[in-house]
Order: structure tokens, then C-alpha cells, then sequence
């Protein structure tokens, strides 16, 4: 509580670093309601440390009647947490937060509704959930993950991965395109199709060469064709 000032200062310093549309340190102050949100979140975090429980969370309805977003005051949140537009945003009760992260309008830190304890996810520092994306269950999102607008994120994600879709699956990851086709870890009907496709194409290869019997390796593959087998990272 007593470095509500600071931390205030630190968020308005955050939104002019992080959002080009932004003018003026007043202006930030003024207009932005994830701001607001965090701040109330910040005394309702206090309120609900120090068991009163009702209050924080009638605080926290005010806080969603002016701002539009919905933080539980039991939440753990780092610091810089910049809300983007905000409007329709959720952090559950069990949710964790770390330092840097930015959400956008819509998102939601929720529960599967099947869980008790700790059910809503942790966010890792430097995490971008894009707009309306849903983060479902006691799941961790690794650090400086990007979450793309509209995902539906269900299983853990490792650090420095781009994740979009419904059910969300890795793009990228460390700066690498990925295709995942360990069924177990993510599931993508596509993905273990393309790789049962590269296999075979590959068994074939080797029996037109076996079958041609010439000294030299199979032909070699369409420079294009090569290039994409070599950009592609098959998570096997
Ligand atoms: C996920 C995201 C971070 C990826 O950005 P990027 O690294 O520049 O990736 P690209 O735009 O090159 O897209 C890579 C692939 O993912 C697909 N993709 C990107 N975003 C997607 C999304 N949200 N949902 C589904 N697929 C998506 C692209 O179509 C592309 O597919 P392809 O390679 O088969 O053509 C970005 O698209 C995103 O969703 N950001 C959120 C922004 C946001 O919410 N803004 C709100 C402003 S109000």
C-alpha cells in the first residue's frame, strides 16, 4: 500500500513505453481502465490479505461497474500489468500473474469449472494474451509467451512460444515455426497428418532409389521443398 504512489507512476511510465497511441502522462492517467483496474485491484489485494474479504470484493464489482474488467482481489499480480482497452477482461481467484505482462480487451484467466484449489492459470513475466483469447485451468504460460487474439489455451505452454487456435497450439517457438505432433502434448489432427505425409514421402524416396539401384542418394529435394523441411521444427 505505502508504494501505491510508485506503482502508479511505474504503470503510467509502462502504458507511454508500451502503447504508441498514447500522448501524455495525463492522458494515461486519465483514460486508460486497465489502469484503474489494476489500482483498485492493488487496495482490494490489500483488503483481502488482510481478511476483509467482503470488502475487497465489493470493491472489486465497483472497480468492474467503472472499468469493465474483472480482477478478483485474490489474485497474484506482478508489477507493470498493462490491460489493454480492457473491456470484458477476468482474472480469477487463483490466477498469478507475473511482471510485464499486457492482456487485451476480453481476455479471460479462468477455471474449466471442474477444478478446486488452485484453478485458474499462472502467466509468466512478459507474457501478450491477445484480444478475447481464454486461458483455461491450473495451467502455466511460460515467460515472453505471445497467446494470439481469440485462442483457447488448455495445456502448458514452454517459454518463448506463439500459441493461436482453439484448442491453442504452438507456432512458434523460439523464434522457430513448430508443428507439433506428440498427440500427448498438443492435439492437432493436421500436424500429425503433415508428419505421417513427410514420413512417407520419405519411406517412398528411399525404395524409388533401393528399386533404381543406382549408386548415388535418392534425388534431391526441390530447393523449395528443402527450405520448408528445414524452417519447420517437427516437435516429434
Ligand atoms: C498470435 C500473434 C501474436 C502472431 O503474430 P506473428 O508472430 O506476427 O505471426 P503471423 O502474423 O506471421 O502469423 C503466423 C501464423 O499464425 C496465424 N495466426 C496469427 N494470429 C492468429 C490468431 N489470432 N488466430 C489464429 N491464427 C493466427 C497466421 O494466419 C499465420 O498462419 P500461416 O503461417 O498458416 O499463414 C498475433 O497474430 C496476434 O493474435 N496478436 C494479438 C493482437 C491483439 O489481440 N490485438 C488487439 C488489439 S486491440
Amino acid at each position: 500500500m505505502p508504494h501505491l504512489v510508485s506503482l502508479i507512476r511505474e504503470d503510467v511510465a509502462t502504458v507511454m513505453e508500451r502503447d504508441p497511441a498514447a500522448k501524455s502522462r495525463l492522458e494515461v492517467f486519465l483514460c486508460y481502465s486497465g489502469l484503474h483496474a489494476v489500482w483498485f485491484y492493488r487496495v482490494n489485494h490489500w483488503l483481502w490479505n488482510h481478511r476483509f474479504f467482503l470488502a475487497a470484493r465489493w470493491l472489486s464489482q465497483v472497480a468492474r461497474w467503472l472499468t469493465g474488467i474483472e480482477i478478483h482481489p485474490g489474485a497474484k499480480i506482478g508489477r507493470r500489468l498493462f490491460i489493454d482497452h480492457g473491456m470484458g477482461a477476468v482474472i480469477g481467484e487463483t490466477a498469478t500473474v507475473g511482471d510485464d505482462v499486457t492482456l487485451f480487451q476480453g481476455v479471460t484467466l479462468g477455471g474449466t469449472g471442474k477444478e478446486h484449489g488452485k484453478r485458474h492459470p499462472t502467466i509468466e513475466d512478459g507474457v501478450v494474451v491477445g484480444g478475447g483469447a481464454k486461458i483455461l485451468g491450473n495451467i502455466t504460460v511460460g515467460k515472453n509467451c505471445r497467446i494470439g487474439a481469440g485462442s483457447v489455451v488448455l495445456r502448458n505452454v514452454p517459454d518463448n512460444s506463439t500459441v493461436v487456435g482453439v484448442p491453442g497450439h504452438i507456432i512458434f517457438r523460439e523464434g522457430k515455426r513448430v508443428v507439433i505432433t506428440d498427440p500427448k502434448q498438443i492435439a492437432d489432427p493436421l500436424s500429425e497428418a503433415l508428419a505421417a505425409v513427410v514420413t512417407e514421402v520419405n519411406k517412398l524416396r528411399e525404395r524409388v532409389h533401393r528399386l533404381e539401384g543406382t549408386e548415388s542418394g535418392p534425388e534431391p529435394l526441390s530447393a523449395q521443398l528443402q527450405q520448408i523441411m528445414e524452417d519447420i521444427d517437427y516437435q516429434i
